[in-house]
């Protein structure tokens, strides 16, 4: 098999297994030579459940009500953060759905107060916001933005996120590096109605935006969403989209994800020997933190931070990898 870039139709049969052994061999060398064993944690609090969207694969989404919603205050906040910092993780991920609780200026505040009591960096996945609010935020000090595609099947992507329009966020990931985030965007794999042949284009799509993270999960049906009754996306297959973005993008940050983890206990631990480099820890306390309940499974065992970073720590070197307190800034500008 020739060496990447790759195809349409490479792509398509690897993601269908036509070669596993050599796809998984070539992350797993990639990754090794860019990141020499080096895994990243990144901490996320998910700060808030609330949102306004509905889409339908998100327990999240608007149209819920079995979902008791909460919005921790910035002194909560920053506990969390603090807890994380005190482990040595480099990096915390504030989250929420889309909505918004806290000002923008309350919450840049509680950025500049982050930069000031820690020395993490600061990402934020907060959806789609506006440019203002974005750049007031950057000179708060946050490093970096996530923002998922989801899927790059326009067609779908109207369907399965209603009243969202597609380019207005694929623009969003340009004002974002704009401003001068690091960007991160990602999809979902195996969502009711992506095709195989989607699915990889969705992967050329995601490396032509050159990106300093990129993500790709399986979906979980969750039971009070329309999709309750669509299957799960496949474990396997979500490990060889992982394993094609290494060799797409061997420079990018790239995690392990929890949506995998929950699908396939030991399956976190094994694509961190098949081209990721990254593992996101929910540090969102236990009280509120199984309400963010994007898919089932998600923060369903409660533990300490300290606890279940023993069990993250295990995982990575497990997979022969050795765990860094580093704040895993992207490969892409050095
Ligand atoms: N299955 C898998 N991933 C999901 N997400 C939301 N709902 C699901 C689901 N049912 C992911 C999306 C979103 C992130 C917060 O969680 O990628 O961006
Ligand atoms: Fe809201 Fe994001 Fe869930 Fe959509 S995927 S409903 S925007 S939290």
């Amino acid at each position: 098999m020739s060496s990447s870039p790759l195809g349409l139709t490479e792509i398509t049969n690897l993601l269908d297994g036509a070669d596993d052994s050599w796809l998984f061999k070539g992350a797993e060398s990639i990754c090794s030579h860019v990141f020499g064993g080096e895994v990243f944690l990144r901490a996320i609090v998910e700060f808030s459940s609330h949102c306004r969207k509905n889409c339908l694969y998100c327990g999240l989404r608007n149209s819920n009500k079995q979902l008791s919603r909460y919005c921790l205050s910035p002194a909560r906040i920053l506990e969390c953060v603090q807890s994380a910092a005190a482990e040595n993780i480099g990096t915390v991920v504030l989250q929420s759905g889309e909505d918004s609780i806290l000002t923008p200026q309350e919450f840049a505040c509680l950025i500049v107060q982050i930069k000031k009591e820690t020395n993490m960096a600061v990402t934020l996945s907060l959806g789609e916001q506006p440019e203002d609010d974005l750049f007031l935020w950057k000179e708060a000090g946050a490093d970096r933005y996530l923002l998922k595609m989801e899927t790059f099947d326009r067609e779908l992507y109207g369907r399965l996120r209603p009243g969202c329009e597609f380019e207005k966020r694929l623009h969003s990931l340009t004002v974002l590096r704009k401003l001068g985030y690091e960007v991160g965007s990602g999809i979902i794999s195996g969502l009711p109605g992506q095709s195989k042949e989607g699915l990889a284009r969705d992967l050329l799509e995601l490396t032509s935006l050159e990106l300093d993270m990129i993500s790709v999960g399986p979906f979980i049906p969750h039971p009070d969403t329309p999709l309750a009754g669509s299957a799960a996306g496949n474990t396997l297959e979500a490990m060889r989209a992982m394993a094609i973005l290494r060799l797409l993008n061997p420079e990018a940050n790239i995690p392990a994800t929890s949506a995998l983890e929950i699908l396939d206990p030991g399956a976190r631990s094994l694509s961190l020997s098949r081209g990721g480099n990254v593992i996101m820890s929910s540090v969102t306390p236990d009280d509120v933190g199984a309400g963010y309940n994007i898919y089932p499974g998600k923060n369903a065992v409660a533990l300490e931070v300290r606890e279940k970073l023993h069990a993250i720590k295990s995982d990575i070197t497990l997979s022969g990898k050795f765990f860094s307190g580093n704040r895993g800034f992207s490969k892409r500008k050095d």
